[in-house]
């Protein structure tokens, strides 16, 4: 009868805005922010802008470490699920609030959904890693973007079910490109021509992190042969500025930097850029879906079939190789690789299967 979601970060915004409203449809659903982003940018834009229903509980849980944040969360989604005892939580990718909201549940003796499940970059360095995999291991009903996670999910003999649904931000892609190709205003604003610009993002924690690697993305972006649009993610604006960089960035002539962009805005860019130039995982995805090649700043991808199709290249941050990558002739097949636009009809439909009590 009821389902409880829980998330909190940009990329976890876009999905639900393929789920609640075809989920509401059906079942209650009660939708628990945890406000691990927090700023207008990084959160409020992608409610109005995409539909998302409003939360019906904002907790103020953002900043500190991984260990601090996911224990805050833990500490305060245990009474909110003890409240409203849902029949499952529903989750999302690979944050702390990703595993905080699988956690938190599992340990109330509440079935987990995790949709985005079986994603493994195989680097257990990297702290969505860890929260994919432990998701995974405590989840009733894993749903996968792809053959290759569920293929992952297997191999880990994970003791829920496991559903090839395809990838609820195609969904939301699919809808929004075709629009955005045509809303030439953020492309006026940073000042730019279509095809003749690189759109750039990044955040990891091990690019931006470690003073040496993020000296070395300053380098490689300076380095770049066209003009290049920043829309700059809090984290890599806060270790920029704390490093002495952040002057240099913002005083290149080529570099247009932004604060991070509504969805729209950004699709816009994405769509008419020459190249994606990201350590982002979802959008590597878009940059697949809008034929747009993208060489991304990391040594590993969860989003292995971009690269095999040839749309998309790993360079870690090797100046040359993102040189050499801007320069590659274009595949010409673009397979449909993520399913057909409709996963959001498919995660209810799974929920709705395997907790027979959300339809009742
Ligand atoms: C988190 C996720 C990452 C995901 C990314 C999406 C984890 C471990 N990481 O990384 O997987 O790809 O979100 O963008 O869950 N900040 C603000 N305003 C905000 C949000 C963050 O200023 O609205 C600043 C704060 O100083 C915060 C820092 O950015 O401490 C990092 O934010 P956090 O949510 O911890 O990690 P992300 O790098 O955003
Ligand atoms: N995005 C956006 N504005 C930006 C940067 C990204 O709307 O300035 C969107 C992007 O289109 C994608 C999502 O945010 O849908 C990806 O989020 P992010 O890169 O922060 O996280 P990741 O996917 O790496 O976890």
């Amino acid at each position: 009868m009821k389902v409880l979601t829980v998330i909190g970060n940009r990329p976890q915004f876009v999905k639900a805005a393929a789920v609640s409203r075809i989920l509401r449809e059906q079942a209650e659903e009660v939708l628990v922010h945890t406000g691990q982003h927090y700023d207008d940018e990084m959160s409020a834009v992608f409610f109005s802008e995409l539909g998302v229903p409003p939360p019906a509980l904002e907790l103020q849980l953002g900043t500190g470490t991984n260990t601090e944040q996911t224990a805050r969360m833990l500490s305060a989604l245990a009474p909110v699920i003890a409240e409203e005892r849902p029949d499952c939580v529903l989750v999302y990718g690979d944050t702390n609030s990703t595993l905080a909201g699988g956690l938190a549940a599992a340990q109330a003796g509440v079935p987990v959904a995790h949709v985005e499940a079986g994603m493994r970059s195989f680097d257990r360095a990297m702290p969505e890693e860890l929260n994919r995999v432990l998701t995974d291991h405590l989840s009733t009903l894993l749903l996968c973007s792809s053959d290759a996670p569920a293929a992952h999910l297997a191999a880990e003999r994970v003791v829920g079910r496991v559903e090839v649904v395809g990838d609820v931000m195609v969904d939301v892609a699919l809808l929004v490109q075709p629009r955005a190709l045509a809303d030439d205003a953020p492309l006026r604003d940073a000042g730019v021509t279509p095809g003749e610009y690189v759109l750039a993002t990044a955040h990891r924690a091990g690019n931006v992190d470690d003073p040496a690697r993020l000296a070395q993305l300053v380098e490689l972006l300076m380095a770049l042969p066209l003009p290049v649009v920043l829309p700059l993610h809090p984290r890599t604006g806060a270790r920029l500025d704390a490093a002495g960089l952040l002057d240099g960035v913002l005083a290149a002539e080529h570099v247009r930097v932004t604060p991070p962009l509504g969805y729209l805005a950004f699709t816009a860019l994405l769509t008419r850029a020459r190249a994606m130039l990201t350590d982002s995982g979802g959008v590597q995805k878009e940059a697949y879906l809008a034929g747009v090649p993208c060489v991304t700043l990391r040594d590993t991808t969860e989003w292995t079939e971009t690269v095999e199709t040839g749309w998309n290249v790993l360079v870690d941050l090797d100046r040359d190789a993102t040189l050499a990558a801007l320069d590659r002739p274009l595949p010409a097949e673009r397979p449909q690789l993520y399913g057909d636009g409709h996963a959001g009809e498919r995660v209810v439909a799974a929920l709705l299967e395997s907790f027979p009590r959300l339809s009742a």
